[in-house]
Parts: C-alpha cells; structure tokens; sequence
C-alpha cells in the first residue's frame, strides 16, 4: 500500500487544519502565560551587582512546591514532637525579649526593636522552652524570682526567660565594648573603624563563660538543644561543647560575616572561629556570608573543608555551615482591626501631614549601617532632581535610640539632626517639612500602622544580615499596594527579587529610584507587592526555624547510627527540608 492510499487527500486537510488549531491555541497559551508572570524586577544602573541576587532568590522559596506548603507553629511543633522527642529547647541571647522598667506610672513591660527578638520570640513561645538573657531593665530584678526567672509573655505565659545579669564593668567590656566596637563594625563593612582593645576581650570572655555557665545550670537533660544568638557570643558554643559534649548546638550570627582579609584585622580571629566551630550547626542569612566563614576557618585554623557538603570538621568534631534565611510571623497572631485607608487617615492626622502628600518611611535603630544618612542624601538628590515634588513627599524616618552611650551612635544622631535640619531648610515650606525624624522606640502595632500608611518604604542599609523591617513591611500590605525600595547590601535582596534594588552608596541612583516607586502605577505595585507577600509568607520565621531543627534532627539520627557503628558523610544531613517535612505529614 502507498502512503497515499492510506491518507486520503480529504484526511490530509483534516490533520493540517487540526494541526494548525492546536499550534494557534499553544502559543495562545504562551502568550496568556508570559503575560501573567510577574514583571522582571528593575535593576538600576546603580545595581552593583544583580547576579548572585538572583541566584540566592532562585534557592530561597522559589520551588513551585513551596506554594503549597504554609509553615507554622503547629508544624515546628510537630518536627519537635517526632523528631526530637523530649528534646529541651534552650536560647540564649544578650538582649532579652520582655524588659521591665521603671517608668513614671510604675513598672513598664517593653519589648525591644531587635530583628534578632521579634524572629525568635514566637519560635520560644511555639516550643515552651527556656531563654536566657542579659537582665538589662531597670526593674529585672524585683519582678524576676530567686531564681531569676520569669514567665513570659506576662499576659500569656509560655515559657521561661532566666536573666543573667552583668556588671557595669563587664555590660561595657563586653557589650559595648567588644560586641558593639569590635565585632559590629567588622563585620558590617560600613567603613567605621572597628576598635579592639584587650580588656574588652577579656570582658567578652567572663561574659561568655557567665552564659555557659547559666546553660549548664538551666539544663535538665545532657542532651538539650541549644540556639546561641549572634555575635556576642562567639566563644559560648566551644564552652557548651566542653561541659555538654551531646548537646545539639545550634547558632546563628545575625550580622555579616566578612571576607577572611577584613576579619583577619581581629586580634583574637583564631579564638573566635575556635568558639564557633564548637556547634553542630552555624547559620547565616545568606550564602555569600557562609562561603566568607568558611574562607576564614580555611585560612586561619587547621581544619578540613568540605565545601561539597558545607562542612567542616575540626578538632575531630564537625560543624554544618549552612544558609537559613530568618524571617517574620506569617500568619501573624494579631488580627488587624482596621483597613489601610483607616491606618493611612491615622497617621497622618499624628504627624499633621496634608492628605495631598505621597508618605516615605524608613524604620530602624539609629544605626550607622542602616544608611540613614544615605537615603537623606539620596532624598536630597530627587528634590534637586525632580523640584516638581517639592511639597508632596514627605519622609517620615523613625529612628529606635540604639546604644547611646557609644561616641560613634552620638555622632550619628548629630549628623542625622544637622543634615535634616539642612534638607528642610533648603526644601521645606510654611506647613511643610520634607523630612520628618522620630528618634523613638515605637511599638509593633505602630509601626505596621506606618507600614500601611505608606506609598514607599526604604531600606537602605550599607550592610545588613537580613533585614526585617522589609518584610514587615510587605507583610503588613493585605492591600497589595506600596513600593519597598531595599538595599542589595541586604540579605533581604536575595529573596525580596520584586523589591526596587538600590545601591546606597551612590545617591543620585537612590533619587531616581525614589522617582520611580511615586511614580509606579498602582497595577506594577500590585504584580509586585503579590509576589513579595508570597515569598514573606512561605519563607516565615517557623521555616527558618523548623530547617535548623530538622537539620538538627538529622544529625542527632546520624551520630545514633555513627554510635551503632556505621558511618554516613557528613552532607547526609543536609537533604532539602521540604523532603523532610512531607515524610513528617505523610
Ligand atoms: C539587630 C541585629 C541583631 C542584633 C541586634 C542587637 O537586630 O540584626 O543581629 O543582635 O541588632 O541590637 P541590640 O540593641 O541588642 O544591641
């Protein structure tokens, strides 16, 4: 038979018209898709460097499972309960979550502005566990037992804080002096010199050994797992490991780590990295920071890296180095009353603003890495820029008081005073200041109002851990509406791709992407602002928790069968975290 005899010349037509239907109804389906996929986010010329941000945000919450996977408090519960059976959850950190005060109408309870807090507090209240902590309120004492605990949160209680209390001796060695003048500025690059003096070292070290011994103390297992917090507390891991040698420890640095030439600079660097690697587990924000420490281990001590399994054994014990990028509550326990109009008529009604105006904020401790200067003067640039919007944008920047007493936070206050005196002098009007400074602590509740009530958010840190005024911000936009301008110096970058990326250093490329977000018509704010709010609530603060446990889980499985006799590599703990957490619902 000929091909011809089997297809007729009508079955012939048949087949192309068909044909030609189905190709027009895919690219049909092509073109709807592309249309729906949110815009690609704008990279100023002023983007140092957009690639490794793209990079990280593919990693962090872009599998299309994730869609379907809402991390929470019942689900860190549940890893608690089947992974870790009776497993004890110990955190330490300096600052304390709940302070008492003495105010003018008796004791106050206040709860600091500390990224490192509002992240770990919910994780604490989910897990009943133990938080230990400098006692640094006026009225610690007098509302703490003898045995220097409280239940917290007072209204609700949930778990134990035990306060540690420190000289003043040791609170400015330590604290100020070491934490806050040494390691600080090392580690955040903002070009403030870094001043390292032995008697604060040697403050830093009774500091942390005052912490191991409070662990020790509230231990009621050999086996507990303990989360040490951040930088003030490099040497604690070493000291736990030495007296609960089967603890799980887990710590996490919420600042930067820098490349092994800037921390080489660090008198005492050995005896740091040596503090450090006395942990099961080392978190980092991001990846950049985890490849920095372990450049750092590789130069400075002698050690095996295995960068396949981000690994490092050292001392004949072996410490994970792994990225767990922190975040925010999601859903957040407290129900919002109000609508943003309402939060919007609020606020600007307390700081007298006219209803025509657009609203900038920014919201942070007085910090010198936080950029605030650098957004003035890049706000400086867009009057010069753009002289039309003289008289319709105001920026509202709160500024938390943060570590007062140190000289370089005094001369940041002062210079944030003279430039905005400068900047409304020169722009400012009868009834109208272009720059409004609030150098207050402010609640929670009032900054997710401001939140709401803005057109712009800007965070514009020179260099930042992570960064969670971001995703508060976003967070707290159920009206999928405002522009978040963010620094690619924050860790944040690398998730928050919808984000207007800014360079802080180069102001006159900040000004223009300040034209750009009051300009940007209100369906880009919606495209983008959705998918912010997609990776915030999929990456929520029980992830970033849940994968350190599950992690720690993991090695705690890997050292049983290592006792039993058999041996696994190292990176055997480290399998994705959604793989786990689907065994954990099945
Ligand atoms: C920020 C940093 C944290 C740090 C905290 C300390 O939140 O991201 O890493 O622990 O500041 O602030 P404090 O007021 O306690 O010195």
């Amino acid at each position: 038979m000929t091909p011809d005899s089997l297809f007729p010349a009508a079955l012939h037509w048949t087949i192309l018209a068909a044909s030609l239907i189905v190709s027009l109804v895919a690219l049909a389906c092509v073109i709807v898709l592309l249309r729906r996929r949110a815009p690609v986010p704008t990279f100023t010329a002023s983007t140092p460097d957009a690639a490794p941000i793209l990079r990280e945000g593919e990693k962090n919450g872009r599998s299309p499972d994730e869609a379907f996977m809402q991390w929470s408090p019942d689900m860190l519960r549940q890893i608690l309960a089947s992974e870790l059976p009776n497993t004890e959850l110990i955190v330490v950190s300096n600052r304390e979550p709940y302070v008492h005060e003495h105010g003018a109408d008796g004791i106050e309870l206040k709860v600091p502005a500390s990224g490192l807090v509002s992240a770990l507090e919910p994780i604490t209240r989910t897990c009943a566990g133990t938080w230990i902590a400098h006692g640094g309120g006026s009225a610690d004492r007098e509302t703490s037992d003898r045995n220097d605990h409280v239940m917290v949160p007072p209204d609700a209680p949930a778990y134990t804080l035990r306060r540690v209390w420190l000289s003043e001796e040791e609170y400015k060695g330590y604290y100020l002096g070491f934490a806050n003048e040494g390691l600080w500025p090392l580690c955040h690059i903002a070009f403030t010199r870094p001043q390292f003096r032995a008697a604060d070292w040697e403050c830093y070290q009774a500091v942390n050994r005052k912490f191991a011994d409070a662990v020790v103390e509230e231990a009621k297992t050999k086996r507990p797992i303990v989360l040490v917090q951040d930088y003030h507390f490099a040497l604690l891991p070493r000291l736990i490991r030495e007296r609960l040698p089967d603890a799980i420890i887990i710590t996490f640095w919420h600042i930067p780590w820098p490349n092994s030439e800037v921390f080489s600079v660090c008198p005492w660097r050995e005896q740091i990295l040596d503090g450090l690697l006395g942990s099961s587990i080392l978190g980092f924000h991001i990846q950049l920071h985890c490849n920095n420490f372990v450049e750092s281990v590789d130069r400075f001590l002698e050690s095996r890296v295995d960068r396949e399994g981000a690994a490092i054994s050292y001392g004949g014990r072996t410490t994970l180095v792994h990225s767990y990028p922190i975040s925010i509550e999601w859903p957040e326990e407290r129900v919002r009353s109000e609508t943003v109009a309402q939060a919007r008529r609020r606020i600007f009604k307390r700081y007298d603003l006219s209803p025509d105006v657009k609203l900038a904020v920014g919201v942070e401790r007085l910090d010198y890495t936080k950029g605030i200067l650098d957004r003035f003067h890049a706000l400086d640039e867009f009057f010069h820029q753009h002289s039309d919007w003289i008289g319709r944008l105001v920026f509202l920047q709160i500024a938390a008081p943060s570590r007062g007493t140190l000289p370089a936070y005094q001369a940041l206050y002062q210079e944030c005073l003279d430039l905005v005196a400068e900047i409304n002098e020169r722009y400012g009007s009868d009834g109208y200041q272009p720059i409004v400074l609030v150098p207050e602590h402010h609640d929670h509740e009032e900054l997710a109002d401001l939140f709401r009530a803005a057109d712009v958010c800007v965070v514009s840190s020179l260099h930042d851990g992570m960064n969670l005024v971001a995703k508060e911000f976003v967070a707290a936009r159920d009206d999928e509406a405002g522009v978040l301008v963010l620094s690619a110096f924050a860790g944040a970058s690398r998730e928050l791709l919808e984000a207007l990326i800014v360079n802080p250093f180069d102001a006159t490329g900040m000004g223009e992407v300040f034209f750009q977000a009051l300009t940007m018509p209100v369906e880009e704010q919606t495209m983008r602002m959705r998918r912010l709010r997609e990776v915030v609530r999929s990456n929520n603060v029980y992830r970033w928790a849940g994968s350190m446990l599950l992690d720690a889980a993991r090695l705690r499985q890997r050292e049983q069968f290592r006792d039993l006799g058999g041996s696994s590599a190292p990176w055997a703990v480290s399998r994705p975290v959604e793989e786990n957490v689907i065994r954990l619902r099945a």
